[in-house]
């Protein structure tokens, strides 16, 4: 089983059901020995937290939310992503620039142009060659009609700023996840969401068993959520 570092994030529209497999991967790659950092977008730094309180909270126009999405992300590689793969770690990020392209560019409809400019900032000149621009090794994609999505999150909880938004936005936002898995589908895994947890989680397994990332024996072990 390599050492290398691993970067996988975790996209979807809300209510995909993503976050409550991310801690049961973690424990998958704990089980063979692995290092295991798991994180989330906006924030897992301190000044990215404030920021995603202000993204999450505050009302602004697209560009100044894009702008403070990518601050917070250029503070997260370069304080915790970046020196957790340079120590060979494994990374699970709860979303990343996957969902600036579709919130900001597909949900909001802002300069997909612009984004890619700023992806390109922020993302490059912290890895170890200093041209990388740092992307995911892998980002599992849980794809789920938008309707199904609003049912699982009606009355949930207090819902922020995205969460409010009609379901027209999230047909867009799945949308912009759809465009960018079609522009480079090897970096993806695509997670048929729609149906319950216990068949999603053999789903995420075999996209890491298939690149040989975690043994085919963590599918059946006690990890799953
Ligand atoms: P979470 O609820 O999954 O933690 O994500 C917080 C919200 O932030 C979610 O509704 C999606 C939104 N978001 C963006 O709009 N753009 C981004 O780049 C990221 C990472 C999240």
């Amino acid at each position: 089983m390599s050492a290398r570092g691993l970067f996988i994030t975790f996209e979807g529209i809300d209510g995909a059901g993503k976050s409550s497999h991310i801690e049961a991967l973690a424990q998958a790659f704990r089980a063979q020995g692995r290092t295991v950092t798991v994180s989330r977008e906006p924030g897992g730094t301190p000044l990215a937290e404030k920021l995603r309180a202000l993204v999450l909270n505050d009302p602004m126009d697209a560009l100044t939310e894009s702008l403070l999405i990518f601050a917070a992300r250029r503070d997260h590689l370069h304080k915790v992503i970046e020196p957790a793969l340079a120590r060979g770690e494994v990374l699970l990020c709860d979303r990343f620039t996957d969902a600036t392209f579709a919130y900001q560019g597909g949900g909001r409809g802002f300069d997909r142009g612009v984004l890619t400019l700023l992806e390109r900032l922020a993302q490059t000149g912290l890895a170890p060659d200093p041209d990388l621009m740092r992307e995911p090794d892998l980002t599992l994609w849980f794809d789920l009609p938008p309707e199904q999505a609003a049912e699982r999150l009606a009355g949930a909880r207090v819902p922020d700023r995205f969460e409010a938004q009609p379901v027209a936005f999230f047909r867009r936002v799945a949308q912009g996840y759809a465009d960018r898995f079609a522009a480079a589908p090897q970096r993806f895994a695509r997670i048929d969401a729609a149906p319950a947890r216990e068949q999603v989680w053999p789903q995420l397994c075999a996209a890491l068993v298939a690149r040989g990332w975690l043994a085919a024996s963590a599918s059946t072990a006690d990890a799953r959520p």
